[in-house]
């Protein structure tokens, strides 16, 4: 099993990362799954142990702590046949920024950012080695706008947008491929733990983990840096490249308001 490729996901106890946890171990990726709800990760390690012929190892570790990065940091550098890293985890924030907590901001800039650029680092020169690797940073619809009470979510996806796109450049000649998934409003626990209703109606358009690792792992295949998963995303992305800012600004105002004043999620 020792020489079995190995995929590490951060963030992996629900949600996107736990669909990307099964989705790679049932192709035959060795595992390390890392979050902090040490349970959950138990429950799925044993879900996919049951599964599949792959070995699951779980790190807790809470990613805005530096020592604890540093240590998730070096099993990425020690790793063997380390071919995936899933820089996945994150969570957003909901008041304006003036008004949140400058600690609380500093530690969501550090989960983003931070933990994916030392990871990253790490990652690179351990997939040259075992000659392939790939990369993929989960950022969001929202790294394409400027939304309020978003300050620190849009702007630090915003940076992994680029940050990729620019790692795909640097990389192209290297047998490892680099992706910005970019999911729109997705079901997980993101909005739960901002304390929207699950059973809110709302949520029946939100599109599910699957489809995103799906859409995710297709477009890999495809070498695109930029995965949008669904089409009612990929149009927002494409307008809002084209039309004027001040009308983005006011739709995006509009839209942000009313979906505030129905409670629902709206990262
Ligand atoms: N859901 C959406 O609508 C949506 C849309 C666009 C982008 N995204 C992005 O998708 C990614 C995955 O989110 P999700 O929707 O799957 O939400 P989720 O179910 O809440 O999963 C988030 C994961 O990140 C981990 N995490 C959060 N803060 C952490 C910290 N400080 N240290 C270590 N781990 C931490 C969580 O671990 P623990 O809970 O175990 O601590 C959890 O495993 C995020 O980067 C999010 O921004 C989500």
């Amino acid at each position: 099993m020792n020489d079995q490729k190995t995929a590490l996901i951060t963030g992996a106890s629900s949600g996107i990362g736990a669909e990307f946890a099964r989705e790679l171990a049932a192709k035959g990726y060795n595992l390390i799954i890392h979050g902090r709800r040490r349970e959950l990760l138990e429950e799925l390690a044993r879900e996919i142990s049951d599964k599949y012929a792959v070995s699951v190892r779980i790190e807790i570790a809470e990613l805005a702590s530096r020592a604890e990065l540093d240590r998730l940091t070096k099993i990425v550098e020690q790793t063997e046949n380390l071919e995936m890293l899933v820089n996945n985890a994150g969570y957003t924030t909901r008041e304006n920024f003036h008004i949140e907590d400058l600690q609380g901001q500093i530690n969501l800039l550090n989960v983003h950012l931070t933990a994916t650029l030392a990871l990253t680092h790490a990652a690179i020169p351990n997939m040259l080695r075992h000659g392939k690797g790939y990369i993929i940073n989960v950022a969001s619809v929202a790294g394409f706008f400027a939304a309020p009470r978003s300050a620190l979510y849009c702007s630090t996806k915003a940076f992994l947008n680029t940050f990729s796109e620019v790692l795909h450049l640097e990389l192209k000649d290297t047998p490892i491929k680099v992706q910005a998934l970019c999911p729109g409003f997705t079901l997980s626990d993101f909005h739960k733990k901002l304390g929207y209703d699950p059973k809110d109606p709302c949520f029946k358009k939100f599109m599910t983990a699957q489809f995103i690792v799906s859409q995710s792992l297709k477009d890999l295949e495809k070498n695109k840096v930029y995965s949008i998963p669904g089409a009612k995303y990929k149009f927002i992305v494409l307008m809002s490249k084209w039309l004027p800012k001040r009308f983005i600004h006011f739709m995006t105002v509009k839209y942000y308001s009313r979906r505030r004043a129905a409670k629902v999620g709206t990262k």
